[in-house]
């Protein structure tokens, strides 16, 4: 693609548009937010219902939205809003355009403040600090780093100021090029610290945590006096997470669906997009996990896992400066490539609609997306007391919740419900150009009924209905 993805260019091939999907699926999700929210939610069983979602729900949804953005050809709200009229359905079913363009802003203000972290750790990498680390240490480098709100703003505003660079300068191609590059050597690092974590890790118990399916241990939630009911919160956020993970429900990958061009096969390529982001996180977790047991540490410590079980690996391997600090800056490129889908269903409404320059769009849409962040940085220092929580929650902890496990499978199901109801059957079926009538027919099935339904029980189960 040109430096000006304006609505109607394409990519130039189907390698293209896969990784830019790629970038945009694979980035801190997979390594930050699986093995943190894995460790939260007690392992295999958890690992296990994600894992249904990605091939259940992921990937027929993730099918519709590309097949959706390449028949519009244009921003998701104008995209929903035309292919609605041209169907004869309701023009409201933009709505779900503009939910993806508010949940884009949401994700971005809490992305860039992690994605903060990882710039920070490239710089105290650098300069050797993880050498000898042990847990108690490793901790404590984290904790420094969340209690200064400064610290943290700095590196938010240089995260921010590198994704709407890209976007404004339009030079997003240039990127996707690197991180081409990048991103296999990204696997190849994490290769590495499988190895280290076969040698030096508590492997197996590892490996028990993440593949051992023990229903029990992850839907019973017990207090403190040890009494113990159901839960079905963990079921919700698995599913959450397979729409993160994958960028789905916002439209980001429709967006990019809008640029890629007719002859490319879009079930082939989803499930290889799937496929390498799933190994990814599959991936961080074995190298994760074994570094967790053998050195002390909670699985369930929450958001700074990463950041304190991989230091203390990187600290003790020889090399482990210059990967440590090649790690980090690997995941911020990760980060990078996943910031910029985020935002683009917004410019690209942004530029076909009020005819505005890619420059201003990133301007405006950064400038906001940084001015809420702010309160994500501070959810670990000067906002996280109990005056400031809402559920228990921080400012950062319900934005992540919000948007991960409510508002992205909302669009999903919005998606799937217009993709099987809404428009007529010959729309998916011309778009997906499936060889086999019965391939086709069984992913029809799963989009119509069993995704939505799939997506309601999910809810009714975690609000007590059923
Ligand atoms: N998929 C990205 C990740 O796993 O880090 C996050 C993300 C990007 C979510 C783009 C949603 C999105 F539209």
């Amino acid at each position: 693609m040109n430096g000006n993805p304006a609505v109607h260019n394409q990519w130039s091939s189907r390698l293209a548009f896969m990784l830019a999907a790629i970038g945009s699926a694979v980035g801190l999700g997979n390594i930050w937010k699986f093995p943190y929210i894995t460790g939260e939610y007690g392992g295999g069983a958890f690992v296990l219902v994600y894992l249904v979602c990605v091939a259940l729900i992921g990937i027929p949804v993730m099918m519709a939205e590309i097949l959706l953005g390449r028949r519009g050809r244009r921003s998701p709200i104008n995209t929903m809003r035309e292919l609605a009229s041209a169907e004869g359905a309701s023009p409201w079913w933009g709505v779900v355009g503009w939910g993806g363009v508010v949940t884009g802003f949401l994700i971005l203000s809490f992305y860039s403040v992690v994605a903060g972290w990882a710039l920070a750790y490239v710089v105290e990498g650098g300069f050797g600090a993880f050498q000898g680390l042990d847990g108690e240490r490793a901790g404590a480098l984290f904790g420094e780093l969340t209690a200064s709100p400064q610290r943290l703003i700095f590196w938010h505003s240089v995260f921010m100021a590198m994704t709407m660079a890209v976007v404004a300068n339009g030079v997003r191609s240039g990127l996707e090029r690197l991180v081409t590059w990048l991103m296999p050597l990204l696997f190849l690092l994490l290769a590495v610290l499988v190895g280290y974590a076969m040698a030096a890790g508590d492997f197996e118990r590892g490996l028990h945590f993440l593949f051992d399916v023990d229903f029990s241990k992850v839907f019973m939630s017990c207090d403190e006096a040890g009494l113990c009911e159901f839960t079905a919160e963990p079921v919700l956020v698995a599913m959450g997470h397979a729409f993160f993970t994958l960028s789905l429900g916002m439209g980001a990958i429709m967006v990019y669906g809008s640029y890629m061009p007719h002859d490319a096969s879009i079930a082939g390529s989803t499930v290889m997009i799937a496929l390498a982001d799933t190994l990814v996180a599959l991936m961080a977790g074995v190298a994760i996990f074994p570094l967790v047991f053998a050195n002390g540490l909670e699985p369930g410590a929450g958001p700074g896992l990463v950041f304190v079980s991989l230091p203390i690996a990187f600290g003790a391997m020889p090399g482990g400066q210059l990967f440590g600090t090649l790690f980090f800056v690997l995941l911020v490129f990760a980060a990078w490539s996943s910031s910029i889908s985020l935002v683009e269903p917004a410019v690209a409404w942004l530029t076909e609609n009020e005819h505005m320059s890619r420059r201003k769009a990133a301007l405006l849409i950064g400038g906001l997306a940084w001015l809420l962040g702010i309160g994500s940085a501070l959810s670990f220092n000067l906002w996280s007391g109990d005056e400031y929580k809402v559920f228990g929650k921080t400012l950062f902890d319900i934005k992540d919740y919000l948007t991960a496990n409510i508002m992205l499978p909302l669009g999903g199901l919005a998606i799937a419900l217009f993709t099987g109801w809404a428009v007529s059957r010959r729309l998916p079926e011309g778009e997906l150009a499936m060889r086999s009538p019965l391939l086709f027919g069984a992913w029809h099935f799963v989009i119509r009924y069993i995704a939505p339904a799939g997506i309601v029980l999910v809810f009714l189960n975690a609000i007590g209905v059923v």
